[in-house]
């Protein structure tokens, strides 16, 4: 009799629980493990989401719902898969099929002198180091000089703008660790520059982020726009573009005042190199642009802006997943709807969903239907996949911990869960508090709080 078919989701983020969820919803029975790196669950939901950004974080009651009814979904956490875990062809013996939903964590470069310097970093590390990762426990950013520097015009960018610019009085309502709100309470920073190398009608910003950094208490928005947008743009067809130069307009109107901190909206400038004094960032040169023919072209001039912290949130990229085909270009694995191909060939029983199917861009919910659409095409082919080597759930946690991997199950991460609300509790009206540094996530997920952990 042919085994109940078994499918592993790599990846515990948006795509990978929208995954799980497809496929327990489907009329075939599917059992299901969700397995991630981490000892927690929901991925640039819980370490890419702003902090001050609390409603948007309540979409972890609908991405949990999988696991509701224990009965055919797992959560195996603390395992990674490919180097350094269990690897992908070992894994396999154990599914029908495996979909990967593991992201795309990978910072991307601005490919200028000095990036390397102490105190320039990539979004990816910056955001996970506010948000808890245990990863960027200590990157412990250098918030001692009133100038910083973000690159990009992405709701990240903007992001990072507002939570330095936000006051820590602010932060410590929100689940940022302990050490993190220390390094926010000693900050220095009261000028924040957003680089930006194309003009104010083509910034991929969400109006409602936008029009959030002119609400922020004790913080002016200054835009500098070498008088485009008086001059005229031209007019935008996408809705929230209108809306975003609507805003834009009117802060141009803004003199600087007596604001403790700034955001200033630098237009059309490029990022030409990183100056350092005493072996740290010093500040950043852009060069500034036109627009000829509709192009935005350099004039080759140049400016500074002093700052003794770069953050780039210029996007990122994927990571190729050993065994599997990568299309470095895209910083993605080449599927056709969800099946993972090799030229012209699907690869038998892999599929992917979410940042690394399609590239990093979209907001949580798109990755609903991208997994609806992969989870589709894995149901279609279910009649064609071999049954596994090893069928029995049992299986697939004995050979983990084979490889020295002991998986943190949901009612672990319960207990973690649990943990970060007393301490958000302690701390006095922050919903919760994340407990960042792994051996202190795996002691508290296996009720050891206070004990050395493995
Ligand atoms: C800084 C930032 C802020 C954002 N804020 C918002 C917002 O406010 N609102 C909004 O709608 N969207 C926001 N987004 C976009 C949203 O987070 C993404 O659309 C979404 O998280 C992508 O989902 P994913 O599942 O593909 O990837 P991810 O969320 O990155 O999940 C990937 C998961 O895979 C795991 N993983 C990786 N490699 C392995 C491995 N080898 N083995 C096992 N597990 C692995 C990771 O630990 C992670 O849990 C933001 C994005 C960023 C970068
Ligand atoms: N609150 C939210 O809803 C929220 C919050 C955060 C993230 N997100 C989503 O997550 C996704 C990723 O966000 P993101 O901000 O990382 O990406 P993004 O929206 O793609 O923005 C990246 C920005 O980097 C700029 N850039 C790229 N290379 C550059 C270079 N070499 N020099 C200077 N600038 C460069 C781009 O400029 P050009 O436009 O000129 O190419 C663009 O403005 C997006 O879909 C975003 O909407 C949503």
């Amino acid at each position: 009799m042919p085994a109940q078919p078994r499918v592993a989701v790599v990846g515990a983020g948006p795509s990978g629980l929208y995954a799980a969820a497809a496929l327990l919803a489907s009329e075939v029975p599917v059992d299901v493990d969700v397995l991630d790196r981490l000892p927690a669950p929901y991925g640039l939901v819980r370490y890419g989401v702003a902090p001050d950004h609390v409603k948007m974080k309540s979409v972890i009651r609908v991405l949990q719902k999988p696991f509701d009814d224990g009965s055919r979904v797992r959560f195996l956490g603390n395992v990674r898969v490919g180097e350094g875990g269990i690897p992908l062809d070992v894994l396999r013996e154990h599914y029908h099929a495996i979909v990967h939903a593991s992201g795309s964590s990978v910072d991307r470069a601005l490919g200028i002198p000095g990036e390397e310097l102490d105190g320039s970093h990539g979004s990816g590390a910056f955001v996970s180091w506010y948000c808890g990762h245990p990863d960027f426990v200590d990157l412990d950013p250098l918030l001692d000089h009133p100038g910083v520097v973000v690159v990009g015009a992405g709701n990240v960018a903007l992001d990072v703008a507002r939570v330095l610019a936000r006051g820590h009085a602010e932060m410590a309502g929100t689940d940022v660790p302990d050490r993190v709100l220390e390094t926010l309470r000693g900050s220095a920073v009261a000028d924040v520059h957003v680089v930006i190398r194309r003009g104010p009608e083509h910034v991929k910003f969400t109006p409602a982020e936008l029009r959030q950094i002119g609400e922020l208490d004790d913080v002016q928005v200054l835009v500098h726009d070498d008088g485009v947008l008086a001059a005229g743009v031209p007019e935008p067809e996408e809705r929230r573009q209108k809306q975003n130069l609507a805003l834009l307009t009117e802060w141009t109107a803004h003199t600087p005042g007596d604001a403790p901190r700034r955001i200033h909206l630098h237009f059309l400038r490029t990022p030409v190199r990183l100056l350092e004094e005493g072996g740290r960032v010093a500040g950043m040169v852009v060069e500034r642009n036109e627009v000829r023919d509709g192009k935005v072209v350099g004039t080759g001039e140049e400016e500074t802006l002093e700052a003794g912290l770069v953050v780039r949130a210029i996007g990122y990229s994927g990571e190729p997943i050993p065994g599997l085909p990568y299309d470095a270009r895209n910083g993605i694995v080449p599927n056709d709807a969800g099946r993972v191909v090799d030229g012209d060939r699907p690869v038998p029983g892999a599929y992917v969903t979410g940042w690394i199917k399609r590239g990093p861009t979209g907001v949580i919910g798109t990755n609903k239907h991208d997994a609806v659409e992969t989870v589709a095409s894995l149901l279609d082919d279910l009649h064609t996949l071999p049954d596994p080597e090893y069928p029995d759930p049992d299986s697939v946690v004995e050979r983990l911990e084979a490889y020295g991997i002991e998986p943190v199950t949901w009612s672990d991460w319960g207990r973690l869960d649990a943990e970060e609300l007393r301490l958000g509790e302690a701390r006095g009206g922050a919903e919760r508090v994340k407990v960042a540094e792994l051996g202190e996530m795996l002691a508290a997920a296996r009720g050891r709080t206070g004990a050395p952990a493995s």
